[in-house]
């Protein structure tokens, strides 16, 4: 058995994660940490909560006491670090909440790790989850890649920047066995309704405006979520020791253009009429330091460890609308706030 702890496994991107592994890996357990912030929602793992190699600890990375606990307490062999505020409108909001969380925390981590393999780093793997926002933005021409130089610019991806220097330093400096990807904008089920994609598909169901940044020009790189988790699972088993992997699939957008597919494809599966909701677009304020465009080149990933995106980004976007679409009660509870009524009742059942 491998003792796994996934931070962060209540969220998006984690909860995809947590599931790819339960369901792949029956010998390994998978222990879930998460503290349950307002992005934390035990209702994403419904399917797999009952699984007898699933375990969820509440818990803040931040805690040194208990995270050294839980190393001991569930014998931790590896680390799939996720947990982060990953909101670049809030990290502009409360910028210290994201160097608490993303610095502090993964350096929490970092230490504990350390404290708990004490050198014997045989089988042993601490895996941090980044993003391409690190390495800055690019103008029209051009793609990211590992040997970018990192120039972050928000807040949220200047404590992701601050959090891989402090995973490679660990590497380099007490040779603790790292790995790093840093992949591009996902989007499929189970996101929380702030982030453009789910925001405008139930903004668009509603009727309601839909908020564009600026002049919608800005660009970003979009990955199917199923397939960052797929891509996870490899860089975990296969991955260099000390290596950065970038995640992307050369799939960019300009918002409006993304945001014109998301209303064509919402309209057609309520059966509206052809462009019945193409008047919610709404002009807003710009958000502060707007980086451009993003885009990664993850040419690496492919020839060295051969991963490439499963879906078409038309095939993966129809069938993110149709879950949505489908799966009204999720969304309804996370909007009017019901989903920590889930959490509290899966926290007593503990
Ligand atoms: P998310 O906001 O949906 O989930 C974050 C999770 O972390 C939540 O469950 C939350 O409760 C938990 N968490 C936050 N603070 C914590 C703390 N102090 N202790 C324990 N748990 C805590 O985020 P996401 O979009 O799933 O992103 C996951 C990771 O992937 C992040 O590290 C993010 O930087 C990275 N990433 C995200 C994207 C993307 O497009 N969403 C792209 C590239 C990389
Ligand atoms: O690139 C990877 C990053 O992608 C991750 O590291 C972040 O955790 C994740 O949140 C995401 O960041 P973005 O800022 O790119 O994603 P968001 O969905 O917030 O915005 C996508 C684009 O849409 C961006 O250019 C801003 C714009 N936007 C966003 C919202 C929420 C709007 O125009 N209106 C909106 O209401």
């Amino acid at each position: 058995m491998k003792n796994i702890l996934i931070t962060g496994g209540a969220g998006f991107i984690g909860s995809h994660v947590v599931r790819l592994f339960v369901n792949k890996y029956p010998n390994y357990n998978i222990i879930n940490l998460d503290v349950l912030t307002y992005a934390g929602n035990l209702e994403n793992l419904k399917d797999i909560e009952d699984k007898p190699n699933y375990t969820f600890v509440k818990a803040d990375i931040c805690d040194a006491n208990k995270i050294e606990n839980v190393f001991s307490k569930h014998n931790i062999d590896a680390v799939i670090h996720l947990a982060a505020e990953s909101h670049v409108d809030r990290s502009i909001i409360d910028p210290l909440s994201f160097a608490r969380t993303n610095v502090m925390g993964t350096l929490n981590l970092l230490q504990a790790a350390k404290k708990y393999w004490d050198n014997d780093y045989e089988n042993k793997l601490f895996y941090h989850i980044s993003t391409d926002e690190v390495y800055g933005s690019l103008t029209e021409k051009g793609f990211f890649t590992e040997e970018t130089s990192y120039d972050p610019h928000s807040p949220y991806s200047a404590s992701k920047a601050s959090s891989d220097h402090f995973v490679r330093a660990y590497n380099d400096t007490y040779n603790l066995p790292t790995v790093i990807s840093n992949c591009s904008n996902n989007y499929g089920s189970y996101q929380f309704p702030e982030k453009l994609i789910p925001l405008f598909i139930n903004n668009i169901c509603n009727n309601k405006p839909l908020p564009v940044y600026g002049k919608g020009e800005n660009i970003r790189d979009w990955l199917y979520v199923n397939d960052h988790a797929r891509a996870i699972d490899l860089i975990y088993h296969k991955g260099k020791l000390g290596d950065t992997y970038n995640i992307g699939g050369f799939n960019e957008w300009k918002n409006i253009d993304l945001i014109k597919v998301l209303i064509k494809t919402v309209d057609k599966l309520l059966e509206r009429k052809e462009g019945a909701s193409d008047n919610l677009i709404t002009y807003v304020t710009d958000r502060l330091g707007h980086d451009y465009r993003y885009a990664i080149d993850s040419s690496k990933l492919k020839n060295e460890l051969g991963w490439e995106p499963s879906l078409q980004f038309e095939e993966g976007i129809e069938k993110t609308v149709k879950w949505y679409l489908n799966n009204e009660s999720w969304i309804k509870n996370v909007i009017s706030g019901d989903y920590q009524k889930y959490n509290k009742k899966y926290l007593q059942k503990e």
